[in-house]
C-alpha cells in the first residue's frame, strides 16, 4: 500500500525550516517560522518560566492524567488573561489544548460535528495552515479580502463588503485577534467595533485566533478585538497560544475558550468539545499548563514575565526600524517604511516569490514564500548581511 502513496508538497513554513537545517552554507538566516530569537540568535527560556519549573520540580507529586479539558488552575488563568471581566465566568468553557493549532483543530472538529455543512471565512492572505485545519474537519473554506492592492495596508471596506455580501447565519468568521499572520497589519479599535457589529448582524460566529497576545502593543491593548466582539456577540470562540508570549513553543500549550450565551448552554457545549478532544489526543499534556498557571498565580513571577514579554516586544519593534533604516542607508529603491506600521513578530515585506527564491538560493536567507519575514530572527549580528541581500534581491 505505502509504495503507492503519492508525495504531498512540504509545509510552506515548517518545510522551509527543515530545508534550512539541511543547508550547509556557513552564512545563512532562518526568518521563516515564528519563533522569537534574542540578539544572540537564541530562543531563550524566560527567567519566569525557569523559576516556575523549579517550583514545579519541588512540589509536583504525580504524573497522573489530566481531565479531558486539562488543568483547572490553568483554565481560570487563561480565561482571565484573554477575557478578563468582559464575560461572566459561568458562560465560559476553557479547554487546555496542545498549542494554538490544537485549539483550532478542536474548534474545527467540534464545529464540523455539531453543525454539518458549516463554512469558515478566512482572510486572504492568512496563516497557510488555517485552510488545511478546517478542511480536515470537513468545513468548507471561504475567503474575504484583507490587504489593499498595494500589499501594504488594510482594505477594510473590501473586507466588510465581502462579509456583508457573503456571510450567512452560522458561518464561522476567523479573525486574527492581533498581529495578523502573515501581514502584521491589524484593525483599529473602531474598525473592530464596526466589524463586530456587522458579523453580529449577519449571525456569524467569530473565532479569534489569538496566538500573539502581548506581541502587538501590550497584553491588554491586544485585546481590542475581544472587547468589541464581546459587546456584540453572545457566543464566540478564542484559540489562544502560549508558545510565543511565554516562549513555550515545544511544550505545546494553548487554549480553546468558548463563550456560551448563558451558563446552561455552556454545559452541553463542554460535553461536545470533550468528545472532540477524547477521540483525538484524549487529554492534554500537563507541563506547559502547569508553568503558565504557576506564573500567573504568583504576583512576582507574573511581573517578571510581563517584563520579559515587554522586552521581546520592544526588541522586535526596534529591529523592524533598524531594518528600515538599513535599507534607507543603502539608498534602496523600495521604501520599506510601511513595515513600521505592522505589529508582531512578522513583517510582510512585499518581496516577490522570485526575490524570495533568489534570497534562499543565492544568499541562504530563508523567508516564507508570501514574503513574510520573522523580524525576530534579525539581530545586530546579521542585519547588514540581510540588508545587503535584500538590496540585491530588489534589483533582480
Ligand atoms: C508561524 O506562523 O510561523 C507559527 O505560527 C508557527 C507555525 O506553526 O506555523
Amino acid at each position: 500500500m505505502f509504495e503507492n502513496v503519492a508525495s504531498v508538497p512540504p509545509d510552506p513554513i515548517l518545510g522551509l525550516s527543515e530545508a534550512f537545517k539541511k543547508d550547509d552554507r556557513a552564512e545563512k538566516m532562518n526568518l521563516t517560522i515564528g519563533v522569537y530569537q534574542d540578539d544572540q540568535g537564541v530562543t531563550p527560556i524566560l527567567a519566569a518560566v525557569q523559576k516556575a519549573e523549579k517550583q514545579l520540580c519541588e512540589t509536583e507529586n504525580s504524573k497522573g492524567y489530566l481531565g479531558i479539558d486539562g488543568l483547572p488552575a490553568f483554565h481560570q488563568r487563561a480565561r482571565e488573561l484573554t477575557l478578563g471581566d468582559l464575560v461572566s465566568e459561568d458562560r465560559v468553557a476553557v479547554f487546555q489544548t496542545p498549542g494554538g493549532t490544537g485549539a483550532l483543530r478542536v474548534a474545527a472538529d467540534f464545529l464540523g460535528a455539531a453543525f454539518g455543512g458549516s463554512r469558515v471565512w478566512l482572510s486572504t492572505p492568512t496563516w497557510p495552515n488555517h485552510p488545511a485545519v478546517f478542511a480536515s474537519a470537513g468545513i468548507a473554506v471561504e475567503s474575504y479580502p484583507y490587504l489593499a492592492a498595494d500589499g501594504k495596508s488594510l482594505d477594510f471596506q473590501a473586507m466588510m463588503d465581502a462579509i456583508e455580501t457573503g456571510g450567512k447565519v452560522g458561518d464561522v468568521l476567523l479573525l486574527h485577534g492581533c498581529c495578523h499572520n502573515p501581514t502584521g497589519v491589524d484593525l483599529t479599535e473602531s474598525q473592530w467595533e464596526d466589524l463586530a457589529e456587522l458579523s453580529a448582524q449577519r449571525g456569524m460566529l467569530p473565532l479569534i485566533d489569538f496566538a500573539y497576545q502581548g506581541f502587538g502593543c501590550g497584553l491588554d491593548e491586544d485585546r481590542a478585538a475581544l472587547k468589541a466582539i464581546s459587546v456584540q456577540h453572545e457566543e464566540f470562540m478564542i484559540c489562544s497560544s502560549y508558545s510565543k508570549n511565554f516562549g513555550l513553543y515545544g511544550e505545546r500549550i494553548g487554549a480553546l475558550i468558548a463563550v456560551a450565551p448563558e451558563a446552561s448552554a455552556k454545559v452541553n457545549l463542554q460535553s461536545n468539545i470533550k468528545r472532540a478532544v477524547r477521540c483525538n489526543y484524549s487529554n492534554p499534556p500537563k507541563h506547559g499548563a502547569a508553568i503558565v498557571a504557576a506564573i500567573l498565580d504568583s504576583a512576582e513571577l507574573r511581573a517578571e514575565w510581563e517584563d520579559e514579554l515587554s522586552q521581546m516586544r520592544a526588541r522586535i519593534h526596534s529591529t523592524r526600524s533598524d531594518f528600515v533604516d538599513a535599507m534607507k542607508q543603502r539608498d534602496c529603491d523600495v521604501d520599506f517604511s510601511f513595515l513600521l506600521q505592522q505589529n508582531g513578530m512578522f513583517s510582510f515585506s512585499g518581496l516577490t516569490p522570485m526575490q524570495v527564491d533568489w534570497l534562499k538560493n543565492e544568499r541562504g536567507v530563508y523567508i516564507v514564500g508570501s514574503g513574510r519575514i520573522n523580524v525576530a530572527g534579525i539581530s545586530a549580528r546579521n542585519l547588514d548581511y540581510f540588508a545587503d541581500a535584500v538590496l540585491e534581491a530588489t534589483k533582480i
